[in-house]
């Protein structure tokens, strides 16, 4: 289906656009139940936490985010939607004060690779699940695995070298090597933890403008053409629009991703 430059589906953001093909398999992984208290992390403007809310009838969803705007869009979204069981928080995971043992299920979309001390933070979330309550998160894998990436770096690397290639803003690939994972979460206080591999495409846009748009967004684009020249930030752009030219299909802008599925449980009662 073709939607006009910058038009969503009613209800969502550019990034529920983006991961449409990743949200069937998450959910399904995540598996709420209708009892279920739900914590979600980085819950941006709480697709997941809306959706989590609605299978948990008898329960609740509770969504943080450092993003105070994110979070006046989710409580936007979920009283439009007339959602009774679901409240939003403009918190830091990392060391927000949750309710010590609330939460049978805490999930995550693309929201747990920021912390600064990722051991302390998930110990955090951890204090907030019930003994054996699971974490399940969506992650990148690695930077070359992902042709997203690849190419929007490659785009900003040849219009002005290293400069354009140095690491910038937080690091989205940082739990991506499962070794380094599964010993973050078991000094956190973890176990059962496994990895599930998602293949699946992400989706920029209708067309080449609105794909443009969305990737100029992107905090890495943001931070490199911020320090270009006038010139090199226009030959930055078209190489963009070129590389999102090549993926131009019938229906859309799409690359390949790569993502990994964590699960673990919390460490519970012998
Ligand atoms: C890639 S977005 C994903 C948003 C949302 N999960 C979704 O799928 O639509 C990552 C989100 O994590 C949030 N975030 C990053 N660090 C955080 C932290 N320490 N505590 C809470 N939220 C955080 C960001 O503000 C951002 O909204």
């Amino acid at each position: 289906m073709r939607h006009a430059a910058g038009e969503h589906p009613p209800g969502t953001s550019g990034y529920d656009a983006e991961l449409r093909r990743h949200d069937g398999v998450l959910r399904r992984v995540v598996g709420v139940r209708s009892h279920d208290h739900v914590l979600d992390i980085g819950c941006g403007t709480g697709q997941t936490t809306r959706q989590a809310a609605r299978t948990a009838r008898a329960g609740s969803a509770f969504g943080v985010d450092v993003s105070a705007p994110a979070i006046t869009r989710a409580r936007e979204l979920a009283r439009a939607e007339g959602l009774r069981n679901v409240t939003f928080e403009h918190a830091d995971a990392q060391v927000h004060r949750f309710p010590p043992e609330r939460f049978d299920l805490a999930m995550s979309r693309f929201g747990t690779m920021f912390f600064d001390d990722p051991v302390a933070a998930f110990a955090n979330i951890g204090r907030a699940l019930r003994p054996a309550g699971r974490l399940v998160m969506m992650v990148w894998q690695a930077h070359e695995r992902n042709e997203w990436d690849v190419a929007v770096r490659r785009s900003l690397e040849a219009a002005e070298g290293p400069v354009a290639g140095a690491s910038a803003g937080p690091d989205a690939f940082s739990l991506a090597d499962p070794p380094t994972v599964r010993e973050i979460l078991r000094a956190a206080g973890f176990t059962d933890i496994a990895f599930a591999d998602v293949h699946e495409p992400v989706y920029y846009g209708p067309d080449v403008a609105a794909a443009l748009e969305w990737v100029r967004g992107f905090t890495c684009t943001l931070e490199v053409l911020k320090r270009l020249d006038p010139a090199a930030a226009t030959r930055a752009d078209e190489r963009l629009r070129q590389a999102l030219a090549e993926h131009l299909g019938d229906d859309g802008v799409w690359f390949d991703s790569r993502a990994w599925i964590v699960t673990a449980r919390r460490v519970g009662p012998e």
